[in-house]
């Protein structure tokens, strides 16, 4: 069966990545993208590395263009899709990319976003754990009918702790992350800041001091993933001159009494089965480059005996296994096809 596919935001960067991934899938066609101020435009006239869709034309973002279609994909600012689409009616599948049903906590909404609280979806992150006994969030992903993509940083960084946490072999209460990101991750609407002359030759830090959008989204998530302590954890994102590209360098207090044997068993175990999440041999550390157009979270592990901690450095593409191959991916495991169908694991470095 093919799937009848609307992507709802593809003038920008996260549809333009949905596009080019979804174009590739044996199982999904694309009838209809839409967009906002690039209404009525030719898609490639704001994708134009979208040669295989240049037979389609943006449309308006209303719940009418999207509704009939077995699986609509937002990818629209934050607080633009919660509206919409609480008015669909014929939709089996919907994936929202934005932040809109990623918090199931109103005051975390209200403090870090503001205006309307809309529901929780189930989270898109399927290698994520779920509490005791290695339970991942994949479970619930199958048969959903509206996911939430997750946040770039904040899978990243999820990602990055939740086997310390799950096994109980760091502390919750202690955790720091330190990402280098990509201008694409501010998505494709114009901004002084991210002006190339702004941007080159430079590494700007913003949103210091505990103010980035995600920190509630990892810590749910750190929640959800058996952590027996509040979880607070200091998140400072630096933007780095790369289109494309997270690496997180991410620490924890190692637990009293635990042996760096059993920490680095509990992310060797986490991720053993995992097609798309890789931790690296001892001693080798992920580049941004190899993850590339590729779905991978690539992943070193070290312990640093002196500090006490463990360092987890962790690498995505905010675009692909960021947001884009999330969504695919979860959207795969909800209808019952192959988890992998349409992803890829190899990147295009250099
Ligand atoms: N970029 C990333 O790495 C990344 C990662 C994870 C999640 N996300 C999330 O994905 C969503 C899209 O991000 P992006 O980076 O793709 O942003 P973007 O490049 O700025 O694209 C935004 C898209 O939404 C449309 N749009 C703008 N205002 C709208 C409105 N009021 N109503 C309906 N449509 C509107 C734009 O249409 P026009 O261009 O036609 O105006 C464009 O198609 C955001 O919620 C973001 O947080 C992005």
């Amino acid at each position: 069966m093919t799937y009848s596919v609307a992507v709802a935001g593809a003038s920008g960067y996260a549809g333009g990545e949905l596009l080019r991934l979804l174009a590739a899938h044996p199982e999904f066609e694309v009838r209809t993208v839409t967009g906002h101020s690039s209404a009525g435009q030719p898609l490639i006239a704001t994708q134009p590395h979208l040669r295989s869709l240049a037979h389609l034309t943006l449309r308006e973002t209303t719940p009418e263009v999207l509704d009939g279609h077995d699986v609509v994909f937002f990818a629209l600012p934050h607080g633009a899709s919660g509206a919409l689409t609480a008015q669909l009616t014929d939709v089996r599948l919907a994936v929202d990319c934005g932040a809109d049903h990623r918090l199931t906590d109103a005051a975390d909404w209200a403090a870090f976003y503001g205006g309307e609280h809309h529901e929780a979806w189930t989270y898109g992150v399927p290698e994520l754990l779920v509490g005791a006994a290695g339970a991942k969030q994949r479970d619930a992903l199958v048969g959903a009918s509206r996911i939430a993509a997750p946040g770039c940083n904040a899978s990243t960084v999820a990602l990055s702790l939740a086997p310390g946490i799950a096994a109980g072999v760091i502390e919750p209460s202690d955790l720091v992350s330190v990402l280098a990101v990509g201008p694409s991750g501010a998505g494709k609407a114009a901004k002084t800041h991210l002006l190339g002359a702004e941007l080159m030759g430079t590494a700007n830090p913003y949103a210091v001091g505990g103010t980035h959008r995600h920190i509630p989204e990892i810590q749910q998530a750190l929640r959800g993933a058996g952590a027996q302590a509040p979880v607070t954890i200091s998140f400072t994102p630096v933007l780095v001159p790369m289109s494309r590209g997270i690496l997180a360098t991410s620490t924890a207090r190692i637990a009293p009494g635990v042996t760096a044997a059993e920490v680095r068993a509990a992310w060797e175990d986490a991720y053993a089965d995992e097609p798309f999440v890789h931790v690296l041999p001892e001693g080798v550390y992920p580049r941004t480059a190899d993850t590339v157009g590729a779905n991978t979270c690539l992943m070193g592990v070290a312990i640093d005996e002196a500090a006490g901690r463990v360092v987890v450095v962790a690498a995505l593409d905010n675009l692909a296994k960021g947001t884009a191959g999330a969504a695919i991916q979860s959207a795969n495991i909800s209808l019952g096809l192959p988890e992998r169908t349409g992803l890829s694991v190899d990147g295009v470095a250099p």
